[in-house]
C-alpha cells in the first residue's frame, strides 16, 4: 500500500526517482522520502505528506546528486505520518537504506530481539526492524548483502515488495516480493525498480515482474539474477515487453485523473470488448471462458469474491448470470469470505474481481477457495498482476491505467467483461433465448455510443452539484440492477468529497431510511424506464410527501419522472440488464462536481490507497 522507485545506472537519480513516485502517489500519499548515493555519502530527505512537500524538503536540506537511489511514497500501517516513520530506512550502522510496502507481521518480536543486541530504533515501523534484521545477519554470518536479506526474509511473516542498498557497494540494489507487486525495468546500463512500470515507461519497454517469493541483485554491468527467497534457486527470468505508453499515465488535458478516466468509458469499454464480442455473427470469444466452458454450465453455484467497487460489479453480476444463466450466485465481501469457514464444492466456481489484481483481501480468499476445490476465475485490470496470476483462468479489462484513487473505469469494464461471460455460458447452456442473446450482443455493441451521449450531461450535472454541494447527508436509491448502481454512486460521493452517503434498495426505504427525510436530504434515484419502473415512481412520490429532495437518473425522454423530480440527469434507453452501464455515469460526474466545488483532493481522497495491499 505504498509505493517504491528505485534507480541504478549513469543517469541523475533525483529526477526519475521523484517523477515515479508522483505516478505511484495512488498507491499512498501521507508521507514521502527518498535516498541518494552522491559517492561519498547518503543524502536522505524524508517529510509527511505529499511528493511535491518531499521535493521542497529536498531542495532545502540534500544534495541532489547521485546515479543510485530509492525512494518511498507511504501509506501509514505501523506509526503514524510523520517525518520519522517515512521510509527509506537506515539502518544502525547507517550503511544499509531500505525502502518497504507491506507488513512484517512478526516485527515486534525480531525488534525486541534486536535491542537485545544492543540496536536502537528512531521510528515506529516494522520496516526499521528489517533493515537492521538485515544488517545483524550480515555481520554476524559474515555474507554479502544479498545472502542477508534471503534469510533475514526466510525469518519474516507478512508480506513485502523491498529495495535496499548497501553504501559500501553502490553499484547493487537488492529488492524482493511477497504479496506486494514489484517490476523491474532493464535498461541499457541501467536498471529502474517500482512497484509499477509506470516510473520507468518513457525509459525502456523491458521488464520483469517478480513473482512471490523471488527477490533480484541488480548489478551494473550484469544480468539480474532472479533467485527463489526458499531455497536459493535461480529463476529463469520472463523479460516482458510494456505495452503501456506515456500518454496512458498522463492527464492529457484534464484537471484530474477521475475525470480523464471518466471521459475514458467510451474508449475503454470498447476495448474491453473489442475482438472478443462479434455481434453481426452471434458470437462472444473469450478465452479463459471458452476453454473452460463446461465448468461453468455444469456448476452448482458461482460465488463472487471482491472489495469495494469490485464488489459493486459483482452485485450487478449476480443479476445479469442469474438471470442468463440460471445458475445461484452469491457475492461475498472478500474480507468477510476469507475469515469464515465457507461451504465450497469442487462444482463451485468462484469469480474474483479486482482492478488491481492485489487486493490483499481478495488474494488471501481466493486462496482459501483454490485449497477448498474450487475453480477460480479472475478478473482483473492490471496485466500480471498477483490475482490475475493466482487465479486458474480470467479474462482482463481493458481498462488502461487507473490512476484516480475513485474507481470509475474499472468498474464499467468490469461489467462488460462480466455481461459477456454471462451472454456466453447462458446460450452455451441454453438458458438464454437465442433472440435475447442476439439482441443483447447488439445492444453493448452500442454502449460506448450512449456513454458519451450521457457524459454529454456534465454541464447540467455540475449545476446540479452547485445545488446540493453543501449537503450533509444524500441517500441514493436503485431497485434490481440499478440497486449496486445505488450503492456504487453512495461510494463515489463518500470517498472523494467526505460527504456521508447511504445506497439503498429502493423499496427498503420504507423499513427504516424513510425516517432521515426531509426538505434538508437529497435522494438521487436510479428510475430508468425498465421493469420496476411504476414502483420506483412510487418510491419517489413518498419521497416527495416528506419533502425530500429529488435527483433523479432516468431515460432520455421520460416525462413522468420528471415532472415529479426536481432534478434530472438523462442516459439514453437500453435494455434493462444493460442499464448500470449507463446509469452509473451521471453519479460519477455528481460526485466529481460535489468535491472539486468543494475543494477536496480528487484524485488522491484522504485515508484511501489504490490498492488495498494489506488486510
Ligand atoms: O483493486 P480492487 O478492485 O481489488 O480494489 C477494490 C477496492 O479497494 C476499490 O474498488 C475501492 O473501493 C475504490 N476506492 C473504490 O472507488
Amino acid at each position: 500500500m505504498c509505493g517504491i522507485v528505485g534507480y541504478i545506472g549513469n543517469k541523475q537519480a533525483y529526477p526519475i526517482i521523484i517523477n515515479g513516485l508522483k505516478r505511484l502517489e495512488y498507491r499512498g500519499y501521507d508521507s514521502a522520502g527518498i535516498a541518494l548515493f552522491d559517492g561519498k555519502k547518503i543524502q536522505l530527505s524524508k517529510t509527511k505528506g505529499k511528493v511535491v512537500d518531499l521535493e521542497a524538503r529536498v531542495a532545502e536540506e540534500i544534495e541532489t546528486k547521485g546515479s543510485v537511489g530509492i525512494g518511498h511514497t507511504r501509506w501509514a500501517t505501523h506509526g503514524i505520518p510523520n517525518d520519522v516513520n517515512s521510509h527509506p530506512h537506515c539502518s544502525n550502522s547507517g550503511d544499509l537504506v531500505l525502502i518497504h510496502n507491506g507488513i512484517i507481521e512478526n516485527y515486534a518480536s525480531l525488534k525486541t530481539e534486536l535491542i537485545n543486541r544492543g540496536y536502537t530504533f528512531k521510528s515506529d515501523t516494522d520496516t526499521e526492524v528489517l533493515v537492521n534484521l538485515i544488517e545483524e545477519i550480515k555481520k554476524q554470518e559474515d555474507v554479502k548483502l544479498g545472502k542477508a536479506v534471503q534469510i533475514a526474509l526466510n525469518q519474516v511473516v507478512g508480506a513485502y515488495a523491498i529495495a535496499l542498498f548497501d553504501i559500501k557497494k553502490p553499484n547493487e540494489l537488492v529488492v524482493a516480493k511477497l504479496g506486494s507487486p514489484l517490476a523491474i525495468g532493464i535498461g541499457e546500463d541501467e536498471f529502474f525498480v517500482a512497484s509499477d512500470a509506470s516510473p520507468f515507461i518513457e525509459f525502456t519497454k523491458d521488464a520483469i515482474y517478480l513473482e512471490d517469493e523471488e527477490m533480484a541483485i541488480i548489478r551494473l554491468g550484469r544480468e539480474v539474477r532472479v533467485r527463489k527467497i526458499k531455497n536459493d534457486k535461480l529463476v529463469n527470468a520472463n523479460i516482458q515487453k510494456l505495452k503501456l505508453n506515456l500518454e496512458q499515465i498522463e492527464k492529457g488535458g484534464y484537471d484530474h485523473f477521475m475525470l480523464k478516466e471518466i471521459y475514458e468509458q467510451p474508449t475503454v469499454i470498447k476495448d474491453t470488448y473489442r475482438g472478443r464480442l462479434l455481434a453481426n455473427k452471434g458470437i462472444i470469444k473469450l478465452g479463459g471462458l471458452d476453454d473452460n466452458i463446461s465448468r461453468f454450465t455444469n456448476a452448482d453455484r458461482i460465488i463472487i469474491i471482491a472489495c469495494g467497487t469490485s464488489w459493486h460489479a459483482g452485485l450487478v453480476a449476480e443479476y445479469i448470470f442469474e438471470e442468463w444463466t440460471r445458475i445461484p450466485v452469491e457475492v461475498e465481501y472478500a474480507s468477510e469470505f476469507r475469515y469464515r469457514n465457507p461451504i465450497i464444492t469442487e462444482k463451485d466456481i468462484v469469480i474474483a474481481i479486482s482492478q488491481s489484481g492485489e487486493t490483499a483481501d481478495t488474494l488471501a480468499a481466493i486462496k482459501l477457495a483454490k485449497q477448498r476445490g474450487a475453480f477460480v476465475y479472475g478478473i482483473c485490470n492490471v496485466v500480471g498482476s498477483t490475482i490475475s496470476r493466482e487465479t486458474h483462468s480470467g479474462s482482463y479489462t481493458h481498462a488502461g491505467p487507473e490512476i484516480g484513487v475513485a474507481s470509475t473505469k474499472a468498474f464499467t469494464t468490469q461489467i462488460t467483461v462480466l455481461t459477456m461471460m454471462a451472454l456466453e455460458i447462458g446460450r452455451v447452456k441454453g438458458a438464454i433465448a437465442q433472440s435475447d442473446y442476439m439482441l443483447h450482443l447488439r445492444e453493448l455493441e452500442l454502449i460506448p455510443g450512449h456513454v458519451e451521449a450521457a457524459l454529454k450531461s456534465n454541464e447540467k450535472i455540475e449545476e446540479i452539484a452547485a445545488v446540493f454541494k453543501n449537503a450533509k447527508n444524500f441517500l441514493y436509491l436503485g431497485r434490481g440492477v440499478n440497486f449496486p448502481v445505488a450503492l456504487e454512486g453512495a461510494l463515489k460521493l463518500k470517498e472523494i468529497s467526505y460527504i456521508h452517503a447511504e445506497g439503498y434498495p429502493a423499496a427498503e426505504m420504507k423499513h427504516g431510511p424513510i425516517a432521515l427525510i426531509d426538505d434538508q436530504m437529497p435522494v438521487v434515484v436510479v428510475a430508468i424506464n425498465c421493469n420496476h419502473y411504476g414502483k420506483v415512481v412510487s418510491n419517489i412520490e413518498e419521497i416527495k410527501a416528506r419533502s425530500g429532495k429529488i435527483i433523479a437518473v432516468v431515460t432520455e425522454g421520460d416525462t413522468e419522472v420528471a415532472a415529479l423530480a426536481d432534478y434530472v440527469m438523462e442516459v439514453p434507453d437500453t435494455p434493462e440488464t444493460l442499464t448500470p452501464l449507463l446509469t452509473t455515469i451521471p453519479l460519477q460526474l455528481l460526485s466529481y462536481h460535489i468535491a472539486v466545488m468543494l475543494d477536496k483532493n480528487v484524485d488522491q481522497p484522504r485515508n484511501l490507497a489504490k490498492s488495498v495491499t494489506v488486510e
